[in-house]
């Protein structure tokens, strides 16, 4: 029995809409065949895979649907968190998904999940993206500051729905936790945030999140063990379409 996550699959088997990159860069070629079989090398049907958000390009359900059938077919449980892109989630109908793919895929969000003695928590999360103003150096010297206060609002959002994750499963008698993100839990200016204060005040062992692809994004927020935690990026491309082993 074993716990994997991955993330950002982009899938759109019917939808048109795909990143510039996913047409361009190598590791996207046939990225959902890569992915199908590298699942079942390793993932057995007793285990447990979450995937960490922005499953799929459709921007309805109804564009979703071979995209979630996709992830059905991969082996293990599903767990799926909400990621930027995936329009067919919305927000406040989190227990509508979990009734219509009920014994297929869970959907985690204002609830909890659980391997062994563990309590795997969760929520979208958010971080500042810019617009950075940077120097001829590269070097940055300023940022939008409307943008900057729009995303304090999100983040506030993003982090009372993780509050009651961890309330939750904290109520159900669990100790032990995973947190797990789409976007990183900082941006790339911060070294510590809400998110990293959260999973610090909860004692998480791991915080695992998505959202930075492309190779110019994989350095954007912690990767390693930092203050007792560690921290891991499991966007697809960056782990090659190889599902990251979390726990035995
Ligand atoms: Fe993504
Ligand atoms: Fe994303």
């Amino acid at each position: 029995m074993s716990l994997y996550a991955i993330g950002d699959l982009h899938l759109h088997f019917e939808s048109e809409l795909k990143a510039r990159n996913q047409i361009e860069d190598k590791v996207w070629q046939n990225h959902e065949k890569k992915l199908m079989d590298n699942c079942h090398k390793v993932i057995n049907e007793d285990d447990t895979l979450v995937l960490v958000g922005d499953h799929s390009w459709g921007r309805n359900i109804n564009e979703c649907q071979k995209d979630l059938e996709y992830i059905i077919e991969l082996p293990g449980r599903k767990i799926l968190l909400r990621g930027n892109h995936d329009m067919f989630w919305d927000a406040n109908k989190t227990e509508k998904l979990n009734e219509m793919y009920k014994g297929k895929l869970e959907f985690l969000q204002n609830n909890y999940y659980t391997y062994k003695d563990y309590a795997l928590v969760g929520t979208k999360g958010y971080t500042f993206e810019g617009p950075f103003y940077v120097d001829n150096y590269g070097n940055i010297e300023g940022w939008d500051e409307k943008e900057a206060e729009h995303a304090e609002k999100l983040v506030k959002r993003e982090y009372e729905r993780l509050i009651t994750s961890f309330e939750k499963a904290k109520a159900d008698g669990y100790q032990k936790f995973i947190m797990f993100l789409h976007y990183p839990p900082t941006n790339i200016l911060q070294a510590n945030s809400i998110f990293t204060k959260i999973a610090e005040m909860y004692k998480v062992e791991q915080v695992i999140y998505g959202h930075c692809h492309g190779e110019s994004r994989f350095h954007d927020s912690i990767i390693g063990k930092k203050r007792k935690i560690r921290y891991s990026l499991v966007s697809g491309d960056y782990l090659r379409w190889n599902p990251y082993l979390i726990l035995k």
